[in-house]
Formats: structure tokens, C-alpha cells, sequence
């Protein structure tokens, strides 16, 4: 009863003020939203790339994978070539390691680099030296034979070994089956 009322004096209101039938004035009410809402987007599209890249799942699980605060790098003493190979990264609760010359580094910072899909992911839990030293990204050179390289090689080298030694931390060294040359 009370919204009848005020309806009636709503369209009474609305004729005295507007000179308007409430139906024109309805109307006409809608057609300016209408248009409003027509005006807001098309100037919000002037704003806004509609090919905006838009998160998947599995972008939102690589990301969040990427901000957990990583686990303090574990001392592993002297492991084998065997034993390295669990580190490949493919164990998401393991460490991704990866060894230059023996000596393995924890490379988890890097899982983008090294982490399975990455563009070095060949290396990980692999002693990679050989691969290294000729920028070789063959199966064959992943060892730590140094036999045939060249000074230049064995440059590139010790440059990829202070790179490492700088950036990460040294958590073993992997058990010799090949014995190493006196120079080394
Ligand atoms: C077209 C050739 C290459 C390009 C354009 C390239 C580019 C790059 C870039 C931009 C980075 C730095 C990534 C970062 O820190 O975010 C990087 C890192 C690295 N590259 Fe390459 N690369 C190339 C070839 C190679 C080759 C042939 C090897 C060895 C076989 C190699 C081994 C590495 C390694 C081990 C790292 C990571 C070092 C680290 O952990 O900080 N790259 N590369």
C-alpha cells in the first residue's frame, strides 16, 4: 500500500517537474544509462589491451612455486655421479644441483634456468663440466673428462667455475671415477 503511494507520487512529482508521462520519463531515464554505459566502455577499451595476457593455472602454480622461500642449501658431502642424478629437479622437494669439476652447487634459485622445461635443465643433477668448458649442449659432453680441451676451453671454464662459485653455494663433490689430471 505504502509503495503505491509513493509510486503515485513519484509519477505526480515526475509530470509536474520533467512535463513528462512517467512512461516517457522511464524512458528516456534508460536510454541515458543506456548511453552512459555505452560512452564507459568504449573509452575503457582506449585504456586497456584486449589482448592483455591473462594468467593461467599453470602460470599462477609456476609463480607461486617461484616465490616460496627456499629451504637453506644441505651439505651433502661427498656423493656419486648416481646419487647426483636425483637432483635433476624432477623431485620438486628436492634441491636442484648441478656439479662444475666435481664440486656440486645448489642451483634451486635458478629452478627457471636449470628446472624441468628450462633451457639448462640438462645440466641439473649432472657434473656438466665438459658441456661447459665447449658450450656444447651435446648428451656426450655432460662429464667431467677434460681430456682434448683446449686452453681456450679450459678458460671458459674456470670462468664458468667462479661465475658458480660466486652465485651459489657449494653443497659436495661428486666421488671421482676417472682419476684427474696432475694440472687440475
Ligand atoms: C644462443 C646462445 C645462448 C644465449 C642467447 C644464451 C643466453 C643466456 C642468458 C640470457 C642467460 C642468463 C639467464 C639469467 O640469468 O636469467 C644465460 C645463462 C646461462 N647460459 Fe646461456 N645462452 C646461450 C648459449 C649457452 C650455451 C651454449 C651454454 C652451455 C652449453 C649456456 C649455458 C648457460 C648457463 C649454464 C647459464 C646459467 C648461469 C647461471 O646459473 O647463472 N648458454 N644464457
Amino acid at each position: 500500500m505504502a509503495n503505491l503511494q509513493l509510486w503515485e507520487t513519484l509519477k505526480a512529482a515526475i509530470s509536474a517537474y520533467e512535463g513528462l508521462s512517467p512512461a516517457t520519463f522511464f524512458t528516456v531515464l534508460a536510454l541515458a544509462l543506456a548511453l552512459a554505459f555505452a560512452f564507459y566502455y568504449a573509452i575503457s577499451g582506449f585504456f586497456s589491451s584486449p589482448e592483455a595476457p591473462r594468467m593461467t593455472r599453470g602460470m599462477a602454480r609456476a609463480l607461486r612455486e617461484e616465490l616460496k622461500p627456499l629451504p637453506p642449501p644441505v651439505p651433502l658431502g661427498e656423493i656419486t655421479e648416481e646419487e647426483l642424478k636425483v637432483y635433476d629437479g624432477s623431485d620438486p622437494e628436492k634441491p636442484l644441483l648441478m656439479a662444475i669439476k666435481g664440486r656440486i652447487y645448489d642451483v634451486s634459485q635458478s629452478r627457471m634456468l636449470y628446472g624441468p622445461g628450462g633451457p639448462y635443465a640438462l645440466f641439473a643433477g649432472k657434473d656438466a663440466t665438459r658441456a661447459l668448458a665447449k658450450m656444447s649442449f651435446e648428451e656426450k659432453d655432460l662429464t667431467r673428462d677434460l681430456a682434448g680441451l683446449s686452453s681456450f676451453e679450459l678458460h671458459s671454464l674456470q670462468d664458468w667455475q667462479y661465475k658458480f662459485r660466486g652465485k651459489y653455494v657449494m653443497v659436495g663433490t661428486v666421488k671421482r671415477t676417472i682419476p684427474e689430471p696432475t694440472c687440475w
